[in-house]
């Protein structure tokens, strides 16, 4: 089988990143940018993002997490500690996350150190989320390892939410947050005839320094 989609191409025309536009922290204009989409857009999960981590064959894997809370503390997303990505962060926690929103032509790519959140970001989270989705943690207390069928989880899913009919769901110890502290900004903004707009933001002694990139 064989697929030419060599024509698949458009122009990006929605906006522009220019220095003048740009503020001294990063985060001002992740915000401002997170705003912008939000304000485009309900279709699209917008707080959807790539997590990268290496595995510990030394391959890097992806895969798609949801950003829960952002602040100069950090980007926060929760999971299971038991997971192939929580296992890949705990022996090496140097990820990168990113962002794609088609709608308005821009990427955001970060480069930081993952972390354990704390017990009661972690909690307080895990208790504000919908009963199914709690059960579903427990359910899929050992994520990401190979299970013997669907109907394994859907059993299992009847057998825990008889279990908790008249009780709370604690959060299980193996469920939990991570924190990912940028040390790096990427800003792209599709333009035209491939001219996009890239400025990337390093942190050194302390302060950020901002760059463009070529496209
Ligand atoms: C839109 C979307 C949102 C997701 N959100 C999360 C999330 O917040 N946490 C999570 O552990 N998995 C989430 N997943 C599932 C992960 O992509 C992944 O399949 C799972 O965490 C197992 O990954 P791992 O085996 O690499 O650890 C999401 C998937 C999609 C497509």
């Amino acid at each position: 089988m064989k697929s030419d989609i060599s024509n698949y191409r458009k122009s990006y025309l929605k906006g522009f990143l220019s220095e003048n536009e740009i503020f001294d922290n990063p985060l001002k204009l992740f915000n401002k940018w997170f705003d912008e989409i939000s304000d485009t857009t309900l279709e699209i999960e917008i707080n959807a993002m790539t997590l990268s981590t290496i595995d510990n064959d030394g391959f890097p894997r992806n895969r798609v997490v949801l950003l829960k809370y952002f602040s100069e503390e950090g980007f926060i997303f929760f999971t299971n500690y038991n997971s192939n990505k929580a296992k890949s962060i705990l022996s090496n926690n140097k990820v990168s996350l990113s962002f794609f929103w088609e709608q308005m032509e821009r990427q955001i790519i970060i480069k930081g150190k993952a972390f354990k959140t704390s017990n009661d970001v972690s909690e307080n989270y895990f208790n504000s989320r919908p009963l199914g989705s709690k059960i579903g943690a427990l359910v899929s207390a050992k994520q990401s390892s190979v299970i013997p069928s669907r109907s394994f989880l859907e059993d299992e899913f009847e057998k825990i939410k008889k279990k908790f009919e008249n009780s709370q769901i604690s959060r299980p110890l193996n469920w939990g947050g991570f924190i990912v502290k940028p040390i790096e900004y990427e800003f792209w903004q599709g333009r035209e005839n491939r001219l996009h707009d890239r400025i990337r933001y390093i942190k050194k002694g302390g302060k950020w320094i901002t760059e463009r990139l070529s496209p």
